[in-house]
């Protein structure tokens, strides 16, 4: 009987639950980021290849304005710009930028964003947001980062506004409009979260990232009046680690829990990505965001 009812209440909450449809959810962080170079359209077919949920765009501005799939501000860490626009960079700190505000998107275009990962995947492109949505739409959910939005507001862009603009374009800004490819939005910035609700009239599900020492953002007064604005806390991986007992506060105030992020790049203490990211849903976590979604442990596997 207790199981019984067990069961059911499972159910409940399932059908309940603020963010994901059917948790436990699998999200390609960057794409399939283990096996492909991030943020590409080979990383994100790869990771439909893999059966991820979710598919992860982290969102940049080019100097025109158009949304791209970028984690960095700048580009030298994942093209060949230094190559392509050697004269381009600006200092800081001493060192050479080439700042992704500085670049049209005709110009981001002519870089290579695959070579740097291996030679294989020469001749991949920094992808659009609209180019991601086209890939992925209709067989996998899409959980898109809004980056550095207040630092693009200086430059005179709304990132948010941006966001909503290709969301609708594509059918995607209501929540439930498109079930194959629930949106879920995310941020550091809960100012920008805001912005969606307040200003752009937006009922997507909406999840706060926090990062190893934001613990106390985790406390119980904290969670009530978090829950007024968002539906899931993204947690860096370490809060769930030292203080397991977090994710039962978050879930009972209302909260859906995501971790990042799970990498066979770095799996310590764990032996290895799977047993890590075991570990984690079987303290509870909602989704986990993951390189190496092919890991990611399934009923049965
Ligand atoms: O968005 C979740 C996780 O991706 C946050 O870290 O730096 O990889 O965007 P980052
Ligand atoms: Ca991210």
């Amino acid at each position: 009987m207790i199981t019984y009812l067990t069961t059911i209440y499972l159910l409940l909450m399932i059908k309940d639950s603020p963010t994901y449809s059917k948790p436990p959810i699998c999200i390609a962080h960057r794409g399939a980021s283990a096996y492909a170079p991030e943020h590409t359209l080979a990383a994100y077919r790869l990771a439909l290849d893999m059966k991820a949920n979710f598919v992860e765009p982290d969102l940049q501005i080019t100097k025109d304005g158009v949304l791209i799939c970028m984690h960095d501000n700048t580009l030298e860490r994942t093209t060949n710009v230094k190559k392509v626009f050697p004269h381009r960079s600006r200092e800081v700190k001493g060192k050479p930028k080439w700042f992704i505000s500085d670049f049209t998107l005709a110009e981001i275009k002519q870089l290579d964003a695959g070579s740097w990962f291996h030679k294989k995947f020469t001749g991949e492109k920094v992808p659009t947001l609209q180019e991601m949505i086209d890939v992925v739409k209709g067989q996998a959910g899409i959980i898109p980062e809004t980056k550095s939005p207040e630092s693009y507001a200086q430059s005179g862009y709304s990132m948010e506004k941006l966001l909503m603009e290709v969301l609708a374009k594509n059918g995607l800004d209501k929540k439930g409009a498109a079930p194959k490819s629930p949106v879920v939005i995310q941020s550091f910035s809960l100012t920008s979260l805001q912005k969606f609700k307040n200003e752009l009239n937006c009922n997507l599900p909406q999840m706060l990232l926090m990062g190893k020492d934001d613990g106390d953002k985790l406390q119980p007064a904290n969670l009530k009046k978090l829950q007024l604005d968002i539906q899931c806390v993204g947690l860096h991986k370490a809060l769930v680690q030292e203080h397991p007992e977090r994710v039962k506060a978050c879930h009972e105030a209302g909260l859906t829990v995501t971790i990042y992020t799970c990498r066979s790049a770095n799996t310590e203490p764990f032996p290895d990505v799977k047993s890590e990211m075991k570990y984690f849903l079987d303290k509870g976590v909602d989704a986990i965001f993951t390189d190496n979604p092919d890991q990611f442990p399934r009923p049965g596997k």
